[in-house]
């Protein structure tokens, strides 16, 4: 299964989880991570399963991410598997009331990177994930990237059924 995870990353914690979920899904050659701003749409000939990964900024995808999802061509993803997941920060733990409710109004990134990626025609493979960050620049939460790799795992028993 050819497997593309397209990401943006600041500090390097969606980046770590990138590259985790492309390890977990096979050799370089069937899965590969790029940034954003590596892509190019050749990248996408013969892909069974795209997943597209950002930061979460300010409830949404980063900006490059969103920039990215926009140049999708409707349809363009037609007969693709696709998955979306994000990097935020545990509200709970940051113990903001303003911050909280602002999350449950707005949510993270992965949402409306699914949607964006629906809309090109992709078909989702399982439910979004979002890994968590202890503070802003990381680092990722101990266990982040064994879940990513237990998520990883999920996607290819749905994109092989
Ligand atoms: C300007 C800015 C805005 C952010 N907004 C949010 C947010 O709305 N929700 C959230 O959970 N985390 C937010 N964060 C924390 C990021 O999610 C965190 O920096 C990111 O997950 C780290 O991933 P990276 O190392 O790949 O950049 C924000 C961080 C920055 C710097």
């Amino acid at each position: 299964m050819a497997t593309l995870v397209v990401f943006e990353s600041f500090f390097g914690n969606t980046e770590m989880v990138a590259r985790a979920i492309a390890d977990e899904l096979g050799a370089p050659v069937t899965a590969r991570a790029l940034r954003v701003g590596e892509f190019e749409p050749h990248h996408l000939q013969d892909v069974d399963l795209l997943i597209v990964g950002s930061a979460t900024r300010a409830f949404r995808p980063s900006p490059g991410t969103q920039a990215w999802l926009r140049r999708l061509a409707p349809g363009s993803l037609a007969g693709v598997r696709v998955a979306a997941f994000d990097t935020r920060v545990d509200v709970a733990q940051v113990g903001n009331r303003f911050l909280t409710l602002m999350v449950r109004w707005f949510g993270y990134a992965a949402e409306p990177i699914e949607k964006a990626l629906r809309r090109a025609g992709g078909e989702p493979a399982a439910a979004t994930a979002g890994f968590v960050v202890e503070d802003k620049e990381g680092p990722l939460r101990e266990g982040e990237t064994d879940r990513a790799r237990a998520w990883a795992r999920s996607l290819r028993r749905a994109s092989a059924a």
